[in-house]
């Protein structure tokens, strides 16, 4: 996937929306913005949230076999000796010798000899090693050089001792985890896409070597299963194998998850067949017994095979986004079609007016859903304006209290996207929401 500067239509467009409406910002806007990182607003955050805990109740706390952990960002230096990632997680790097920008060559042309933005001469290519270095420590002499974490998934591995002593587990098992992880990627773009600082969920299932084909398969469905759930549209979604050149350092085999972005097919996840290659590597570094006592098959002690699920927040975020936008042309609005699962506001609730008690019967009824869901107050402007905002943000259902209500108790529902409206008795309307946003 080549990562172009930002110039589709639709791309642009989703970057306008998140800014109006509080989804996501550039990072230090206020002193010209820092490349490729982000900051997520109110309903951004929300939203980010929303896919978090879909994926740890999916993972985690639906799964019998499956445990969570939460493991730091800095690690003792030695881990991404014995992982591979100090040798082998670089990009072949051309700089331009008269702008001086950088370029990852397989997202150049082949054989490209000039710079495709000021068109001077590009110089020898180079490996760049991807990872953040920083110092841990207050003297210059007993500083540590440390990496921030360029995966999450080395925490996982490097514990293993500690879960299977400290739980009773047996194999067929996985742990799982979702934390930033941090990348000095050489070109960024595409928005949220590819971003110097990033959220991954990862979890890593290990198994009794020989039985990776049939573990792969089975975590290659549940995944792409998983992003069916959240409402994207699955003729956009496909699994592409790794060709034999595109494996990283550690997999014997690999397939990518991908949405159909406006750019292209494009990595959302990988689902990687690590073989023993993790804690081999951490046996020999560390020098201590990573390995599991078979009891099923006369107390082996085995080193474990590794199926590895890992995605990225902020690619879903992005895809979730991409695919809900829609300009519905007809009633003149623009509607982000977020399933109520992953919205980040599942209900907003209108006073017709601000006055002649409708307030009060309007106040009462949000206070009373937010026990329950994210819920939005707005009496600001006309309803047809409250409408749109609301649509802009995918509240999927708006409850507006008017001069009947007071009457008849009941309020008006209107859904986002058939645009139909009904009357609803008000103690009827919190069960009734919380069953269509858990549909
Ligand atoms: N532990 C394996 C691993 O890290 P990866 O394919 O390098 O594999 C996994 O990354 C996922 O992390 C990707 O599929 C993507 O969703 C996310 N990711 C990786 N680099 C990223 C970046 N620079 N910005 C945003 N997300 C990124």
């Amino acid at each position: 996937m080549s990562s172009k500067p930002i110039s589709y239509p639709l791309m642009e467009k989703i970057v306008a929306l998140s800014r109006r409406r509080g989804f996501v910002f550039q990072s230090s806007e206020i002193y010209d913005g820092i490349n490729a990182v982000y900051d997520y607003g109110p309903m951004g955050v929300e939203l980010k949230r929303n896919v978090k805990n879909l994926w740890w109740q999916d993972m985690i706390t639906s799964r019998e076999n499956v445990l969570g952990m939460d493991t730091a960002i800095m690690m003792h230096p030695k881990v991404w000796e014995a992982s591979g990632h100090v040798n082998n997680f670089h990009d072949p790097m051309i700089e331009c010798k008269k702008c001086k920008r950088r370029y990852r060559i397989d997202h150049l042309p082949e054989d490209s000899k000039n710079c495709p933005e000021c068109g001077g001469k590009l110089a020898e290519s180079k490996q760049f090693n991807l990872m953040f270095k920083t110092k841990l420590g207050s003297t210059d002499e007993s500083a540590l050089d440390v990496y921030l974490r360029p995966e999450t998934a080395q925490g996982i591995f490097v514990n293993f001792n500690n879960i299977v002593s400290s739980n009773r587990v047996k194999l067929p098992f996985g742990i799982g985890q979702l934390g930033k992880a941090f990348r000095n990627e050489i070109t960024t773009g595409n928005f949220i896409f590819r971003t110097r600082e990033f959220e991954q969920m990862e979890m890593e299932f290990f198994i009794r070597p020989g039985e990776n084909a049939q573990w792969l398969e089975y975590w290659l469905q549940e995944r792409l299963n998983w992003y069916k759930s959240l409402g994207i549209n699955p003729e956009k979604l496909r699994l592409r194998p790794h060709t034999k050149d595109e494996l990283a350092h550690y997999s014997i085999a690999c397939y990518d998850i991908e949405y159909e972005f406006p750019y292209g097919f494009s990595e959302l996840e990988g689902i990687a067949d690590r073989g023993t290659f993790d804690l081999t590597q951490h046996i020999e570094y560390s020098k201590k017994k990573l390995q599991y006592v078979d009891q099923e098959n006369r107390g082996a002690k085995i080193i474990p095979a590794i199926i590895e699920t890992s995605a990225g927040v902020d690619r879903t975020v992005l895809t979730i986004m991409t695919d809900a936008y829609w300009e519905d042309e007809e009633n003149d609005r623009i509607v982000m079609r977020f399933s109520p699962k992953v919205a980040p506001f599942k209900v907003a609730i209108f006073p017709l007016f601000k006055k002649e008690g409708m307030p009060e019967v309007a106040r009462k009824l949000y206070n009373d859903l937010r026990k329950h869901v994210a819920a939005i107050y707005d009496d600001g402007g006309s309803i047809g304006k409250r409408y749109r905002r609301q649509d802009e943000i995918g509240t999927p259902f708006c409850l507006t209290v008017d001069h009947e209500s007071l009457e008849d108790k009941c309020v008006t529902l209107r859904d986002r996207d058939t645009l139909k409206q009904e009357r609803v008795p008000i103690d009827k309307v919190v069960s009734l929401i919380i069953e269509k946003v858990n549909l």
